[in-house]
């Protein structure tokens, strides 16, 4: 079984042997190797079982390390980076050769973050190797947002997990490519898109995912699912069954009501962000026969959580 400490010397010892370590980030907890390390990497992939063609993030603790794994950094990505780095922001670029395909998934581009939790942070500078992170969750299910969560799906493959305490911001990060044509969102995130919009003083594209283009990984349709079946509707009134969960937000929904989950009665969409994962395992783990969730309004993070529930409520 994994230790669960606070130790980062520790977990870089881990790390420099080639070994994995879960780590905390401001978003969600990362499955952790040396991004350099191809046999790390691939054991990323077996203790996931994530499938080989979905690529991962470059973690790093200081920017300018970005000429070192990029080739290009456009201007708007510097306009990015210095607004909302250290953060729940990653970016794409065209990769260097020192990065490995296996993390890239044979990709020319690799994507790259820098977290802002200060036990990530520490633990990077601790070390002469970016790196690659997943988050900490067997493929397709929800993302950990505790070293608990962590502890209970892959504790028995992984040495160490560093508990950093619950996750800050609660939803993965903000994906932006400067790789594509023109620069697009592949993933909205815990950074929200109008802060992003107005960092650049204009609007950039979003990427709607789909089941069926292998040419934009990871952006599955269906992900972030828990096993109990899992829909959107609403909550229409008290239900005399015990079979049915539902998750609700705001102040006209009820906050102390049996089987009814409030991510935020008073309707902060932050702190929705950081109770959804950990709500919907809990539900996962209760004995209900489904789960009934309320889509929230579609701006900031609302727009974010509203990706995942509907990726969750996702049938393939
Ligand atoms: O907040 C986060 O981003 C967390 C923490 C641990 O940093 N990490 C995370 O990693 O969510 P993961 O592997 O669960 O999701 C990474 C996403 C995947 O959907 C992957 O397809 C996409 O990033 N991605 C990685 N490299 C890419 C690339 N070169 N081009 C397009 N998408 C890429
Ligand atoms: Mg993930």
């Amino acid at each position: 079984m994994a230790i669960i400490g606070t130790d980062t010397a520790r977990a870089a010892a881990h790390l420099k042997a080639g070994e994995l370590v879960a780590i905390p980030t401001e978003t969600v907890y990362g499955l952790a190797a040396n991004a350099l390390d191809v046999a790390a990497v691939a054991n990323i992939f077996a203790v996931k079982a994530r499938p080989s063609f979905d690529p991962l993030i470059l973690h790093i603790a200081d920017w300018r390390d970005l000429a070192t794994y990029v080739t290009a950094l456009p201007p708007q990505a510097l306009v990015l980076a210095t607004a909302f780095w250290p953060g729940p922001l990653t970016m794409v670029f065209p990769k260097r050769e020192i990065v490995p395909d296996l993390v890239t998934a044979g990709l020319p581009s690799v994507a790259v973050r820098m977290p802002s939790h200060p036990m990530a942070l520490t633990l990077l500078q601790e070390l002469d190797f970016p790196l690659a992170a997943p988050s900490a969750n067997p493929f397709g299910y929800v993302s950990p947002t505790t070293a608990a969560h962590v502890a209970k799906q892959l504790g028995d493959k992984i040495p160490y997990i560093l508990d950093g305490g619950p996750c800050e911001v609660g939803l993965e990060s903000t994906i932006v490519s400067f790789a594509t044509a023109v620069p697009t969102v592949l993933r909205k995130g815990g950074l929200a898109l109008e802060a992003i919009f107005e960092a650049l003083g204009q609007e950039i594209a979003v990427q709607t995912h789909s089941n069926s283009k292998p040419s934009a990984p990871g952006m599955l349709a269906q992900h972030y699912a828990p096993e109990v079946p899992f829909r959107l509707g609403s909550y229409l009134g008290r239900d005399a069954s015990s079979a049915k969960a539902y998750l609700v937000f705001g102040p006209d929904m009820p906050t102390t009501e049996p089987h009814v989950y409030n991510l935020s009665p008073k309707a902060d969409m932050a702190e929705a962000a950081r109770n959804l994962f950990a709500i919907m395992r809990q539900l996962d783990q209760a004995n209900y026969q489904e789960i009934v969730a309320q889509l929230l309004p579609e701006q900031g993070l609302g727009a974010a959580i509203n990706d995942r529930l509907r990726r969750a409520a996702s049938r393939g």
